[in-house]
């Protein structure tokens, strides 16, 4: 377990909270917080091994929303101190940091993660403790699924299925088509599921489903197996790094087809990986810098001011709009005591975010209009908007 903020700093303020607190003998008023210094937010990320373009991404965003946040008066009156922890895209440490933001750090909400495996990870450990945990982009329906404290900011993977599904009938019109899914991550396994429910349902037929592991380097099996069943295009529901290998081979052995993927493309290391193989390809995200909102452009206009002009995509979005909903509902709580704050995140209606209103279901989803990127001479470009 790594640490991307100084641990003195955050260790000093811990001592003097509690000092704070023996000297007063006041009450923490929830998640171990105490009324009147910093409300402690704890956000988990990748932001180092194989998913590592996400979890900086997603940081970036959520740390510009908390400056703004705390730049404004931060909220009832107190700043939001951020404590972020890299889980290195590493199975079984998304828990142990959670552990310790919730026994150590008393953070009164958590925030994370971009891969719906770490959410699905942490989710239980903030179920069970009954502190509320926002996921910024995790997609798979059975994150929020783990209890009424788990919530996502973002759209889920049936209805991410569910467009690929149209986008591959209609404007690829394709009808015979081959799945390539990650079996060690829930989000592929789950997106390869709904999208072939979805397309077969439109009159598709999946040809060919072929299967490989996060990590693995050479595609070309299950590529000359998909090749040999002739399909019009290919499906590959995985995280970048694979997913330019995928596309690199599959053009070395001479399959010109249209590719397509989900949000799990979303990273310029997409590009760097795979480069001109990637012309001919699409994949369904979260929005697009090129929106003309002027939501969007203000956030544009700030993270890049803030990050040596770089571009925020859709991870970057959304960790904004995850720390931007939870201090809205904490001011609407008007408390940080779990229960209320529970409460106010999951009556969350029409909040006005960088990837359009978010209202947070039942479920605790939220329903967004999703967008269609390709890649033209080494660039993403926007293709088309589809809504829930
Ligand atoms: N939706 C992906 C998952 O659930 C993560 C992701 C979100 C990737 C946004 C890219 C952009 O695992």
């Amino acid at each position: 377990m790594k640490r991307s903020a100084r641990p003195s700093r955050r260790e000093f303020l811990s001592a003097a909270v509690l000092a704070g607190f023996l000297i007063t003998g006041c009450k923490p008023t929830g998640g171990g917080d105490t009324a009147g210094g910093p409300i402690k937010v704890g956000e988990f990320a990748s932001l180092t091994g194989s998913e590592a373009a996400f979890g900086n991404a997603s940081h970036n965003g959520t740390a510009l929303a908390v400056e703004e946040i705390n730049k404004a008066g931060g909220v009832l009156g107190r700043p939001i101190e951020l404590l972020t922890e890299d889980n290195q895209s590493k199975q079984g440490e998304s828990v142990t940091i959670v552990k310790k933001f919730l026994s150590r750090d008393g953070v009164v909400a958590v925030l994370g993660e971009v891969a719906s495996g770490r959410s699905l990870e942490a989710a239980p450990v903030c179920q069970e403790a009954r502190i509320p945990m926002i996921s910024p982009s995790s997609t798979n329906p059975k994150v929020t699924e783990v209890g009424d404290h788990v919530f996502r900011v973002c759209f889920i993977d049936p209805f991410q299925g569910g467009l690929l599904a149209d986008f591959a009938r209609r404007t690829l019109k394709a009808r015979r088509v081959a799945v390539l899914a990650d079996v060690a991550a829930p989000y592929s396994t789950g997106l390869a599921e709904y999208f072939q429910k979805a397309f077969v349902a439109a009159g598709g037929e999946v040809v060919a489903e072929q299967k490989y592991a996060s990590k693995d380097k050479d595609f070309r099996a299950q590529l000359t197996a998909i090749k040999a069943a002739e399909p019009d295009a290919l499906f590959v529901p995985g995280y970048y790094t694979e997913a330019g290998l995928i596309v690199a081979q599959a053009r070395q052995l001479g399959i010109t087809l249209p590719i397509f993927g989900g949000d799990g493309w979303e990273a310029p290391e997409l590009i760097q990986i795979a480069g001109q193989a990637l012309e001919n390809t699409f994949y369904s995200t979260h929005y697009s810098s090129e929106a003309a909102d002027p939501k969007v452009q203000a956030f544009v206009k700030a993270y890049q001011a803030r990050y040596d002009g770089q571009t925020p995509d859709a991870m970057a979005a959304l960790g904004y709009d995850s720390a931007m909903v939870l201090a809205e509902a904490i001011r609407r709580a008007g408390s940080t005591e779990p229960s209320k704050l529970r409460d106010a995140l999951a009556a969350t209606r029409d909040f006005p975010c960088v990837t359009g209103k978010t209202t947070l279901d039942a479920g605790r989803n939220a329903s967004k209009s999703a967008v269609i990127l390709t890649v033209k001479d080494g660039k993403f470009k926007y293709v088309e908007t589809i809504q829930p």
